[in-house]
């Protein structure tokens, strides 16, 4: 089975990459070969290359930057996942496709299901969900997995920026209302390979969104916490403790774009199609910090 995977340097793509590759032959471009911003190329390379599955996990992810470039931004979030919906629905293939919890408004404190109310509150968010929207009109074969927080042992992303900084201050503030699940790239990739295999060679998973985040929930300042409270456990030399991690609203820490309060996500449609339980975040952050430090080590 021939493979598109988009994004393949992302922090999700780069795991895609060791997953994707036990079902079929994985072709993953590089922006140099083929730039996704760019419509006729898209098609183009598509008529060419003829993939059998698509693995969509390219996207604009400045969430910030989006609000001062938002046609690149619904470009990449928005028509490209329309355009490759297009050719799966034709083709009659798979499209798998990740989405966010910032297409929540983030109100109230319970756990958000797949078809709760919509309402994004930046640019980042709103064409996040014209994507999930295209998709799904499009009539093709879907998996959209809406998942939170991601971060991996590579990229920029929270867990590296928090153990850069723990290691230069001896105190930091860090956001408290807002509320979610950090998610490792890996167990996305992970996950994405199980739903795959069952959707390719069983009819057991249907089309459709699907929650994708570990058990549990906390706040940046929570998640900072634990990043610094293992890291010491790995015998990690940090200037911080987690006691000295002080919470603050995000009304003291004011960016461009803004942020659901409420990112809790319902995780019961996925374990029960997939027949998994969802590990706790604790778990996996002890794994890809593991990781992290590792590779630092070489
Ligand atoms: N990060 C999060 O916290 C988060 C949260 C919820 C949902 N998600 C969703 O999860 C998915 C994966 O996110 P991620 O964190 O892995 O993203 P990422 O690390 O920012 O990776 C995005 C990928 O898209 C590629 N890309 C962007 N514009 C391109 C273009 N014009 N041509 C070719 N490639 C292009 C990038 O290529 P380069 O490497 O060349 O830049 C990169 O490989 C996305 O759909 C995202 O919206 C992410």
């Amino acid at each position: 089975m021939k493979i598109l995977l988009t994004g393949g340097n992302g922090q999700v793509g780069f795991e895609l990459q060791r997953q994707l590759c036990l079902l079929g032959t994985v072709l993953a471009p590089r922006r140099q070969e083929l730039d996704l911003s760019n419509e006729k190329a898209v098609s183009h390379w598509l008529e060419q290359h003829r993939p059998e599955l698509i693995v969509n996990a390219a996207a604009y992810t400045a969430v910030d930057k989006a609000e001062s470039e938002p046609e690149l931004a619904r470009r990449l979030n928005a028509e490209l996942p329309e355009q490759l919906a297009a050719y799966a629905a034709k083709q009659q293939c798979w499209l798998v496709h990740y989405s966010s919890d910032y297409v929540y408004p983030g109100t109230g404190s319970m756990p958000l299901r797949e078809d709760d109310k919509t309402g994004p509150l930046s640019i980042y968010g709103q064409t996040k969900l014209e994507g999930d929207l295209a998709i799904a009109a499009s009539g093709c074969l879907h998996l959209i997995f809406r998942t939170s927080w991601v971060y991996s042992a590579r990229g920029n992303n929270f867990m590296k920026t928090m153990l850069r900084l723990g290691r230069e201050r001896d105190s930091l503030k860090v956001v408290n209302d807002q509320i979610g699940v950090p998610t490792p790239a890996r167990l996305i990739a992970q996950v994405t390979e199980l739903a795959l295999g069952r959707a390719l060679f069983t009819s057991h998973t249907p089309s459709g969104i699907y929650h994708l985040a570990p058990a549990g929930e906390t706040s940046w300042q929570g998640f900072a916490c634990e990043i610094f409270r293992l890291a010491a456990a790995q015998a990690q030399r940090l200037a911080v403790t987690p006691e000295r991690v002080e919470g603050i609203p995000t009304s003291q820490y004011p960016t461009p774009a803004q942020r659901p309060l409420n990112s809790r996500l319902v995780l019961n449609r996925l374990e029960h199609e997939l027949k998994v339980t969802m590990p706790r975040w604790q778990d996996q952050l002890a794994l890809t910090l593991a990781e992290l430090i590792d590779l630092e080590s070489r």
